[in-house]
């Protein structure tokens, strides 16, 4: 609509007065990816979003996803502002490990090493040993128990049942989900599979583990996306946010997408394979806070800190 494009041609202008750059995950609106691609941003998983915003020479970083994304840019660049379009858009993994009962949790196991998943915030980080995203959680806690260590895992207990599985490594789990992933039906994808015995079957790791086994390849958002061009299939089953839906058909036009089902029909389900979170992100918000600010992420300075050494280990982490 031309409303958009009004909208999209203000937000170029301030993205460039603002020295701004726009930094999208891949389930935030088709048109907020498109921007950021255009103007030099980047649209990606956690873990390029943390790599790229901290890289980056701009000024202002503006974060499109959710709030966790936005403390990770400004933990790891206390030096830049940090702008998201909202400062609601939490995620169901971040509010179900609150950092008062996780620091019980912790001091209950002082034998573990413990990994968080970068789906939390800021006070859980601080308190963690490692901060791992999906694309390099089973490389790290690999890692980690080849030298020993018994590890407790938050939040995500469906992506650390999956982890224990590959490595299997001592872990003791959070009892937390992704109300996104968790509604995927492995009986739904079957059924599918029945009509489209070809079809592979990409899934996120923060589904259930009956829908994971189902997977021809489980990976981070990043990782689905280059299966999905490398796989020699042309009809591919997603289980994961349907925004990915933008970029991963751009790589691979000729292939035909099916939404993995979930529980129920729109009127149903909580989530319908579309992040509630993540969808409050729009072109006006996102304009709103060049204008004036007001998605400001601010991290106080001793939890930065404490926040920043278990990400740093991610980041410098070779396999
Ligand atoms: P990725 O790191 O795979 O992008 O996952 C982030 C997320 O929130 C998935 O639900
Ligand atoms: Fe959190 Fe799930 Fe939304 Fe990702 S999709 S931000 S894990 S609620």
């Amino acid at each position: 609509p031309a409303e958009d494009e009004a909208r999209i041609e203000e937000i170029k202008g301030l993205l460039k007065a603002n020295k701004a750059v726009l930094v999208a995950h891949y389930y935030t609106d088709d048109a907020i990816q498109q921007l950021a691609e255009e103007t030099g941003g980047c649209v990606a998983d956690s873990l390029e979003m943390a790599r790229f915003g901290a890289r980056h020479q701009a000024d202002t970083l503006v974060v499109a996803g959710v709030r966790f994304m936005g403390e990770t840019a400004k933990i790891l660049s206390p030096e830049k502002r940090v702008l998201m379009p909202t400062l609601e858009a939490t995620c169901s993994l971040d509010v179900g490990c609150p950092a008062d009962e996780f620091s019980a949790f912790c001091d209950a196991h002082p034998d573990r090493t413990v990994v968080v998943y970068a789906n939390t915030s800021a006070a859980v980080k601080a308190r963690a040993d490692w901060v791992v995203t999906s694309s390099i959680a089973v490389d790290v806690i690999e890692h980690l128990q080849a030298r020993g260590e018994k590890i407790l895992w938050a939040p995500d207990k469906h992506l650390g049942g999956y982890i224990q599985k590959q490595t299997g490594a001592d872990m003791l789990l959070w009892d937390g989900a992704c109300i996104v992933h968790e509604e995927f039906k492995a009986k739904g994808i079957e059924d599918l599979k029945g009509l489209y015995p070809e079809a592979a079957v990409l899934v996120h790791p923060e589904s259930p583990a009956s829908v994971v086994e189902l997977a021809d390849v489980a990976g981070s958002t990043s990782q689905l996306i280059k299966a999905a061009k490398e796989l020699p299939n042309d009809k591919l089953i997603v289980a994961t946010d349907r925004g990915i839906f933008f970029k991963m058909q751009q790589a691979v036009p000729e292939k035909t997408l099916f939404e993995a089902p979930t529980a129920g029909n729109g009127a149903t389900c909580k989530s319908c394979a579309h992040c509630p979170w993540m969808a409050m992100n729009a072109l006006g918000n996102l304009a709103g806070t060049l204008r004036d600010g007001s998605g400001e992420i601010f991290v106080d300075d001793a939890l930065r800190l404490a926040a920043l050494k278990p990400l740093d280990r991610m980041l410098n982490f070779q396999k």
